[in-house]
């Protein structure tokens, strides 16, 4: 083959093109945010590689008008964006970056809930509007992480990681996962619950990480809202459609739960005059739980390396295609 001909959807670190140029031409979409569908769709009719982010919707008729394609790297661990089933017919290696992003993710999640519980943003507004005359005891009182208990849904990577912040503050920790983990139960005292409906009651503080699938779309919908507890806080920094955001902005309303704290909605970005943004109780941020400066260049050195490591002839370092045929 000629030199492979690489696609990257958005501007990104210059180191991470560096490496991609060892293996071949990269092009660089050069706007402000994703190529449009049409745009993308022509880009890689003739494209070899492509790094893509988690804004692209890699989808089949997307790969099946890239007759060239060999892998698609998205710079990002979460890949719902892509269907890697179509991908895996087509003979395309689907590369993420795992790991890299586990404890800056869990550092934003535990501050969403810092904040949520000791009210920052309001007291920031209530220090610059004026509203701060004069020292007071019943001022902009919140409540006590320590003590309190967290339940974590999706006990991988990030909800470990979690988990070893709130052991680290205090917190009885409990958690619900597709798989029970013994040793780190032992090891942090967490407790498990084989069912969400039995941890749901038991959470003052509940935080969401288990990846978007067909089966996790909408695992907190309106029952499950209804089972936490009236004082507890929803903490979501995985992916909206794990949560039936119509629901949750019911429950907020209607006093169900007493609040939220969001990375991730559902859409992304949400519409400026969704009802969560005007709500006091409910913290939303624009899907930055990864966004330090030294974790944004890690991922984007292993998605380059993902695309480098198939044009020098080995699959790529982290893929996640489940049945990827040989010969590849
Ligand atoms: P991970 O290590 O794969 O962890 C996911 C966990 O969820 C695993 O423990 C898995 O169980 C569990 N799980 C899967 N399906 C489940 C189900 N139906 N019910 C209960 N548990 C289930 O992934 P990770 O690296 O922690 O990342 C998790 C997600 O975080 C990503 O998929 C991404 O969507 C999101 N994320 C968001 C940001 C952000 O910027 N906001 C940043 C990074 C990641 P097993 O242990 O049995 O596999
Ligand atoms: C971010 O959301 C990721 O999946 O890395």
């Amino acid at each position: 083959m000629s030199r492979p001909r690489i696609y990257v959807t958005r501007q990104v670190f210059d180191e991470a093109i560096a490496l991609l140029e060892e293996a071949g031409d990269v092009e660089v979409w050069q706007g402000n945010g994703p190529p449009p569908s049409e745009t993308l769709g022509a880009a890689l009719r003739d494209v070899h590689g492509l790094f893509s982010l988690l804004t692209e919707c890699i989808d089949a008729p997307l790969l099946e008008a890239a007759p060239r394609l060999r892998v698609v790297s998205n710079m990002a661990v979460g890949y719902d964006n892509i269907d890697v089933a179509a991908a895996t017919e087509r003979g395309i290696y689907v590369g993420n970056t795992p790991g890299v992003l586990t404890e800056t993710t869990a550092d934003f999640a535990f501050a969403l809930l810092s904040s949520w519980v000791r009210r920052i943003p309001e007291a920031q507004r209530y220090a610059r509007d004026g509203s701060w005359k004069h020292w007071g005891p019943m001022t902009l009182l919140g409540s006590d992480l320590h003590g309190a208990t967290l339940g974590i849904v999706g006990m991988g990577r990030i909800g470990e990681a979690m988990a070893r912040r709130a052991a680290g503050f205090g917190m009885r920790i409990i958690y619900h996962s597709r798989t029970r983990k013994p040793a780190l139960e032992r090891e942090l005292g967490l407790e498990w619950f084989g069912s969400l409906d039995g941890l749901l009651p038991e959470a003052d503080f509940l935080s969401l990480h288990v990846p978007s699938l067909p089966e996790t779309k909408h695992l907190i919908g309106e029952a499950e809202l209804r089972a936490m507890r009236s004082s507890a806080v929803l903490v979501n920094t995985t992916r909206g459609e794990i949560v039936d955001q119509a629901a949750l902005t019911r429950a907020l309303t209607g006093g169900v739960i007493a609040g939220a704290a969001l990375d991730v909605t559902d859409p992304e970005p949400m519409r400026s005059d969704d009802p969560l943004l005007a709500m006091d109780n409910v913290i939303v941020t624009p899907h930055i739980a990864s966004a330090s400066h030294a974790t944004r260049l890690k991922m984007a050195m292993m998605a380059a390396q993902n695309i480098v490591d198939v044009f020098q002839g080995r699959p790529p370092t982290n893929w996640v295609n489940p049945d990827m045929p040989h010969g590849h």
